[in-house]
């Protein structure tokens, strides 16, 4: 087949990937049918919602995109094998969560779902596929995804199929503009007409030089290291935010002398409650799983400390939070603002808010969670705790408050989430809250009151203005 005969696409998994990767590949490539399917009705049926507002993922300029798009070569589905059937190329985007049971359980990648759709390629494709492994996987994955395959392939060639590895490098939150223009495309094959292939969809809008063409290996193994590596610079400024705040130095005057080497960069330098997000901590726990299956016990406990080092931070902030507070915040009130891992994006998974709201309710605090994008049901799904009657600010503390249980409840405003509390903690990054009025907030706490600013985005001299005591990570003034 030559290069230029990708005319079908199908991506299996309509979510955080799938779903912007294949509406950027669809508005770039208008000649090519593009499908993205899921097992998932509601999601399916999110994504093919007329109102654009309520698509499943929330990503800035994702509802334009998708707009010009769907109904003329974007399309969303649950018939998976027909959707499989017709493609020359089929994209694998399903989820890959750290196993919570069995064989490497809290660490090795689940790929059940990678098996399953491999398996159903091999059922239901026809003619010549080229099978792309999107989701991030362990390092020699392709092989058991072209053992299934080829199994299923015909002597004759009417079946047939060639395996790539192009793994995403797309960030929530600005996701678009990231696969709009990326700094680099990876491609790990073996068939070179394969990896052309591939190379051209992109090519239609990513300049050839930063198309980057590897073995399967290489590509599987840089999407780990290049999280490792992420991961493990957020964690050694969050290590020298501490020092910081213990010696008097600003972990952001720090950030800029380092970060203006140019050896060393700027990005990545934000000190903050830790990285959260689905990938950062499943990776890592990952790349330390293989390391230790491939005998490198010393290279597994150096990329584990980075995790360590990240669940420290977050229950470091619970802590000074508690030790503020007087040593106790049972039954107090507390406005938790943001829940999302990071701003612009809806997303929960292991969002550093989890744990710190967590210790929190477990020291018998009375929460009110204000975030913009995160709907009160996924709070409740990721406090495993129900939510409660915001009780009445004025009233002071309840019956169950002063019991010592915590309760949380969801607040639409800032000013609500903020009424009665000892302090307000500051999680997630959202814009808005730069620009949070802190002498029309202020009045309406509990005095002392504390702002804890866990993402350094409060104007010091406006919360000391209010009369509030402040503290901020990596603050050794504070
Ligand atoms: P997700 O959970 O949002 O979406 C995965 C989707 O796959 C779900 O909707 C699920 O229903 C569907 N699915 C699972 N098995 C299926 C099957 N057999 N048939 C059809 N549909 C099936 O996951 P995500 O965040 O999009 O991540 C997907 C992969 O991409 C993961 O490997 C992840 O590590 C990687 N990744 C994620 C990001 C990110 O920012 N979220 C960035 C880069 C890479
Ligand atoms: C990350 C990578 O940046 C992407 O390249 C990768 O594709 C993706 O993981 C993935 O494989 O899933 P993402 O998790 O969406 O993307 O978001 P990041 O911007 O990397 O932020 C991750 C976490 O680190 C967030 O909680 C963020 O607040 C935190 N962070 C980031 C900091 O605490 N400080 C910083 O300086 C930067």
């Amino acid at each position: 087949m030559t290069a230029t005969s990708i005319r079908s696409i199908c991506c299996i998994g309509a979510g955080y990937v799938g779903g912007p990767t294949m509406a950027v590949i669809a508005d770039r490539c208008p000649d090519v049918q593009v499908t993205v399917v899921d097992i998932n009705q509601a999601r399916i049926d999110a994504w093919n919602d007329e109102d654009l507002s309520r698509l499943p993922v929330y990503e800035p300029g994702l509802d334009a995109v998708v707009g010009r798009a769907r109904g003329r070569n974007l399309h969303f589905s649950t018939a998976v094998e027909e959707a499989i059937a017709a493609a020359d190329m089929v994209f694998i985007s399903v989820n890959t969560p750290t196993k919570t049971k069995g064989l490497g359980a809290g660490q090795a990648s689940d790929l059940r779902w990678v098996e399953a759709c491999a398996r159903t390629v091999a059922r239901a494709a026809k003619g010549h596929t080229i099978v792309v492994e999107k989701s991030t996987l362990p390092v020699r994955t392709a092989e058991a995804v072209k053992a299934i395959l080829s199994a299923a392939s015909t002597e004759g060639g009417e079946r047939s199929f060639s395996v790539l590895s192009n793994p995403e490098f797309l960030a929530e939150g600005t996701a678009i503009p990231d696969l709009e223009s990326p700094d680099r495309v990876l491609i790990g094959g073996e068939h070179p007409e394969a990896i052309d292939a591939l190379a051209q969809v992109y090519g239609q809008w990513v300049p050839q030089e930063r198309i980057l063409r590897t073995n399967l290996w290489s590509s599987e193994l840089s999407k780990l290291t290049a999280n490792a590596f992420l991961a493990q610079r957020i964690s050694s400024i969050n290590s020298i935010a501490a020092l910081c705040e213990a010696t008097g130095a600003d972990v952001r005057e720090v950030g800029r002398a380092i970060g203006t080497d140019s050896r060393i960069g700027p990005k990545f330098l934000n000190a903050g409650p830790g990285f959260g997000g689905s990938c950062f901590q499943k990776d890592i726990l990952n790349l330390v799983y293989l390391c230790r299956h491939f005998g490198l016990p010393e290279v597994a406990d150096y990329w584990e400390s980075v995790v360590n080092l990240n669940t420290w931070q977050q229950h470091r902030i619970a802590r000074i939070v508690v030790q503020k507070l007087f040593g106790t915040v049972t039954g107090k009130r507390l406005a938790i603002l943001g829940f999302a891992f990071k701003a612009d994006t809806n997303d929960t998974r292991e969002a550093p808010a989890i744990r710190i709201a967590r210790d929190l309710l477990e020291e018998g605090a009375q929460l009110a969670i204000h975030d913009p994008k995160v709907e009160p049901e996924q709070i409740e799904r990721d406090l495993n705790l129900p939510a409660s009657e915001a009780p009445d600010a004025e009233a002071g503390p309840t019956r169950a408050a002063l019991s010592g249980e915590g309760t949380w409840w969801s607040s639409a405003e800032v000013a609500d989430a903020v009424a009665g509390a000892d302090a307000v903690l500051i999680l997630t990054e959202w814009k808005h809250y730069r620009q949070l009025n802190w002498d029309q907030l202020a009045p309406l706490m509990r005095k002392p009151a504390w702002v804890f600013d866990a993402r350094a985005v409060v104007d010091p001299a406006a919360v000391a203005a209010s009369g509030l005591k402040l503290w901020r990570v990596g603050d050794g003034d504070a």
